[in-house]
């Protein structure tokens, strides 16, 4: 067990899932990914965190976004817990959840902090880029749910700037201003960014979302 860091290779794994035996790669495809774990089965924030997800499924979609999730529990379980998100959270889990029972992929991945607990799965989150590369780390406690609206907000940041020379600032939401990468002198910044380039500080270069 290695600690994950960005830019390194997501670990690729085949293992027992809630909708059969899946190959991590051959699911996410050319697409990007997000892996999420979750500390146990019939556990009520889990139960909110994946019935929010499969209402997300759509607007992951449209971003070419796969989702796969994670517990140390068993399939069978997840199978039985699935109904119960879906009647609860008026929804259809629509994605596969790992059944780490021999924890493989938690120790890949770096999913049990023993400080924290022993034997479950932190609320971890890996998104990967189509070259299988980690874009993105978190690291929620068993306490708190994470917010799926961030996580696509960081996707569409992720996204714009692997094909721009921009970055996204504080509290960035999808079709506003962007910075203009610190690498790229103002005068050469004018010529790529046409709809404008506003400097503020010659370190601090705001310019309309290219993409918009
Ligand atoms: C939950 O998902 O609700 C949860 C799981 C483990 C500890 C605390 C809460």
């Amino acid at each position: 067990m290695a600690t994950l860091r960005l830019g390194d290779t997501a670990p690729d794994f085949t293992a027992v899932t809630s909708e059969g035996t899946l190959n991590f790669y051959e699911y996410l495809g050319d697409g990007w990914g997000i892996l999420f774990s979750h500390p146990a089965d019939f556990t009520p924030v889990c139960t909110t965190e994946l019935g929010t997800a499969a209402k997300f499924k759509d607007e992951f979609a449209k971003r070419n976004v796969k989702m796969m999730a994670l517990s140390v529990d068993g399939a069978e379980s997840h199978k039985e817990w699935i109904k119960d998100i879906n009647e609860t959270q008026h929804t259809e889990v629509n994605f596969p959840i790992v059944a780490d029972v021999e924890r493989k992929v938690s120790d890949l991945y770096d999913m049990i902090h023993p400080n924290a607990n022993d034997t479950l799965t932190v609320r971890s989150v890996f998104i990967i880029g189509p070259d299988k590369k980690i874009k993105l780390t978190l690291t929620y406690p068993a306490s708190t749910g994470r917010n799926f609206y961030e996580l696509l907000r960081v996707i569409d940041s992720l996204q714009l700037t692997a094909h721009h020379k921009v970055a996204t600032p504080a509290n960035w939401e999808n079709g506003q201003k962007v910075v203009v990468s610190p690498s790229i002198p103002t005068a050469e910044a004018k010529t790529i960014f046409t709809k404008g380039v506003e400097e503020i500080k010659p370190y601090l270069r705001l310019t309309p979302d290219p993409t918009a």
